[in-house]
């Protein structure tokens, strides 16, 4: 019973959150009149002891004493007596654990953002270096239109946008203080849990004590939101190990973001892009692990719940290292504009080009046109050239209609240029997208 009761090996990392909800507690206590002030007094000297114990040499495992709540008690009694044995008036380990828990996952929510924030200001201003960059876009990986590699990587910077508006979404919904709900139906004494909602940032108490001890949707909003995160920083990874692939070339991983092999001296292994990759479905297994957990409990608490923390926990470390990772790559990486240049004039990319040119000059209906384009990508193809180095004999042959002017069109430069719709790929679109990005950076920081 004891090795499978004690959780203290995992919640141990609770324990400032557990310092900090007792302090605030016992303060309350005093100031109500519950306690003494004398023993409030002792009662927070002591813990404050407790915590600079903890941190100068860590804690000692005693499996004996189940979790990181009991073991901070225990101590606490070793140290001030007697007055120890007050502070759990009026509170329970039900609550108590509810409050450190989402002391914890409010910061790792803050971290993450911090997390973010770091990966997409390194993303505008790779971005803002290659605003005109040409490179292939791709759709079912096959090269469709040629766009800027300024435009492909704000791509990424507007899915972290979004990850950074679930996270403080879930620091909203969840900032409510679980404290004073007790055991599982609030308690007898003249508690003011105003004053400790306050005291710990919180922004109110919870309304309902038996959903408070028994709540655990802001860890599955935090692990919704890291596992989406994850999710998207697993493409960017995907990405950067195609580019960084022989047969791509698009981008030269550095030395300190690659490893070698063992036995093939001319390896360089994108091996941290595969780690984001592989960290992202352990991320999502977390997730799917504390909803399973959640879905059979009747109210209150059930001792499931103590199995909710090392999903967190694990989410946590692998999002904070995925996302410093990503920034570190995505600073240092080499980017081969040639390359990517080379591959978007390959695949007659251009070719929506030529269609669309026929519709605007030659009053020629989309369909048509789209059919016209085809026969000229099957006459390069058979001459063995890009569709843009086809003379133009060689396209009056297909369609008579086609004329000099379409061919400057033809170049990737000028295609990319003509896409200047908003949210388009062109530089100039980009280098609007960049400015934008940056006022809203601004305008966040002075939130
Ligand atoms: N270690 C427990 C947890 O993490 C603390 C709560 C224990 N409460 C109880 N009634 N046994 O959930």
């Amino acid at each position: 019973m004891r090795e499978i009761n004690a959780s203290i090996a995992v919640d141990k990392r609770l324990w400032r959150e557990d310092i900090e909800g007792s302090r605030a507690h016992a303060a309350m206590l005093g100031k109500q009149g519950i306690i003494s002030v004398d023993d409030a007094e002792a009662i927070d000297r002591g813990l404050l002891q407790v915590a600079a114990e903890i941190e100068a040499g860590g804690l000692s495992e005693n499996p004996a004493l189940e979790d990181i709540h009991m073991h901070i008690e225990h101590r606490l009694r070793e140290l001030i007596g007697d007055a120890a044995g007050r502070l759990h008036t009026a509170r329970s380990r039900n609550d108590q654990v509810a409050t450190d828990f989402k002391l914890f996952v409010r910061r790792a929510i803050d971290e993450a953002i911090a997390g973010i924030d770091s990966l997409e200001s390194v993303l505008i201003d790779r971005a803002e270096q290659q605003a005109a960059s040409v490179m292939p876009g791709f759709t079912h990986l096959q090269s469709g239109q040629p766009v800027t590699l300024g435009h492909h990587l704000l791509a990424y910077r507007e899915m972290l946008v979004r990850d950074r508006s679930r996270f403080l979404d879930a620091r909203k919904r969840m900032n409510e203080s679980p404290l004073g709900s007790a055991a599982l139906a609030g308690t007898g004494f003249p508690i003011d849990r105003d004053d400790t909602a306050m005291a710990l940032g919180f922004y109110r108490p919870t309304a309902n004590s038996l959903d408070a001890v028994s709540d655990r949707d802001f860890a599955v909003d935090y692990l919704h939101a890291a596992a989406l995160c994850a999710v998207h920083l697993s493409r960017l990874a995907e990405e950067i190990i195609l580019w960084a692939s022989q047969p791509f070339g698009f981008v030269k991983l550095p030395d300190a973001w690659s490893t070698g092999s063992s036995i093939m001296p001319n390896k360089r292994n994108p091996d941290g892009a595969e780690l984001v990759r592989g960290h992202s479905a352990r991320i999502i297994g977390d997730l799917v692990g504390l909803l399973v957990l959640l879905k059979g409990l009747p109210l209150a608490y059930a001792k499931d719940l103590q199995d909710d923390k090392p999903p967190l926990f694990d989410a946590h470390d692998l999002l904070s290292v995925s996302l410093a990772a990503m920034a570190g790559m995505m600073a240092d990486v080499e980017f081969l504009p040639e390359r990517m240049r080379a591959a978007a004039a390959a695949g007659h990319a251009t070719a929506t080009d030529l269609a669309d040119w026929l519709v605007s000059e030659a009053d020629i209906p989309f369909r048509e046109a789209h059919h016209i384009a085809g026969r000229a990508v099957a006459a390069a193809e058979r001459a063995g050239r890009p569709l843009n180095e086809l003379v133009l004999d060689e396209l009056k042959a297909i369609d008579l209609r086609i004329d000099e002017p379409v061919l400057p069109r033809l170049s990737v430069e000028a295609s990319v240029a003509s896409r200047r719709s908003a949210g388009g790929a062109a530089p100039e679109r980009v280098r609007e997208a960049i400015a934008a990005a940056r006022a809203q950076i601004a305008a966040r920081e002075k939130e």
